[in-house]
């Protein structure tokens, strides 16, 4: 009877270890841990960030923030929406989403600084209140013609559409509110904050399919998922072996 069971526990000893690698391993790949840096005094924040904006900014966007022309456009009252906006998605001091330049405190300080010259805060937006079917319905409406129906995107004429896998609702609702480049911005008056909210819900759903499999590992596509499956069903094999293995004189 002990014969049996210790190899019977080892067995779940693996099967949890794999589980926790794997729970790990989800958590890397579709986790959006943010650390939460301390939030030093506002006066702070802006002191710091107009240091940074001299040594990454001012070339482009003139010491003044004034723009210079033929470079960068004026910076007065772009508003700490636009520089979230591009700063958390890399879009500056470079030209494409990228992994951002600065870490999150300096954006803070970047986008603090920014600010104090005036123009629209950054916008709030809550997904959890927002309603799935009127989600899409609106972002079939107002955004798929750009960025497709599964917020794959695509081209337009003249640039390059940015699937919406990595965009954070925060940033959803800025661009929404900013319209970088070729997209259009949208006013509260053509999409209001219950509508931002559901849309944004809508985003986030198609970024996180169901996980038909019942554990999140990261949707990761067919190929690693089955791999997992393989895994596990390995794992589960390997005991039964050795259980029959042991238990045979
Ligand atoms: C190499 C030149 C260059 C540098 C350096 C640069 N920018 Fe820009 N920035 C641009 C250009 C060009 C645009 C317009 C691009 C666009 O509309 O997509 C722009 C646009 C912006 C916008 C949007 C403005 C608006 O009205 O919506 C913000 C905000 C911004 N930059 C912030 C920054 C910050 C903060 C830094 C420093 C970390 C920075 N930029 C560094 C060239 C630069
Ligand atoms: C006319 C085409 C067009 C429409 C309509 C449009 N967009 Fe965009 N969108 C773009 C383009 C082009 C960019 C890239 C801008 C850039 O790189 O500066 C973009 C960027 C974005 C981004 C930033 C993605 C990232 O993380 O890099 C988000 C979020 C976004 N759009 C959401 C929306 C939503 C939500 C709607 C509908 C309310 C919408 N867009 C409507 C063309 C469009």
């Amino acid at each position: 009877m002990r014969g049996v069971r210790r190899p019977l526990r080892r067995a779940l000893v693996v099967l949890a270890v794999c589980c926790g690698a794997m729970a790990a391993w989800s958590g890397a790949a579709g986790g959006q841990a943010q650390p939460q840096s301390p939030r030093p005094d506002a006066r702070a924040l802006v002191a710091r960030g107009r240091v940074l904006y001299a040594q990454g900014c001012a070339s482009c966007h003139g010491a003044d923030l004034r723009g210079r022309p033929e470079l960068a456009p004026p910076l007065r009252g772009a508003g700490a929406a636009a520089a979230d906006f591009y700063l958390s998605t890399g879009r500056m001091p470079l030209a494409e989403r990228t992994q951002p330049a600065y870490p999150r405190a300096d954006i803070d300080a970047l986008v603090a600084f920014v600010g104090s010259f005036g123009g629209p805060g950054i916008p709030r937006v809550d997904p959890a209140r927002g309603r799935l079917a009127t989600g899409m319905a609106k972002f079939t409406e107002h955004c798929a013609g750009c960025h497709q129906i599964v917020g794959r995107g695509g081209i337009v004429t003249g640039a390059a559409v940015p699937a919406l896998d990595d965009t954070t609702p925060t940033q959803l609702a800025e661009a929404v509110r900013v319209g970088p480049y070729l997209m259009p911005k949208f006013s509260a008056k053509q999409l209001d904050q219950a509508t931002l909210d559901s849309i944004s819900r809508y985003v986030q759903s198609i970024r996180h399919p169901d996980n038909r499999g019942g554990w999140g590992i990261g949707n990761l596509g067919p190929v690693p998922e089955g791999m997992v499956t393989w895994f596990l069903a390995m794992a589960a094999l390997l005991a039964v072996a050795r259980l029959i293995g042991e238990r045979a004189p």
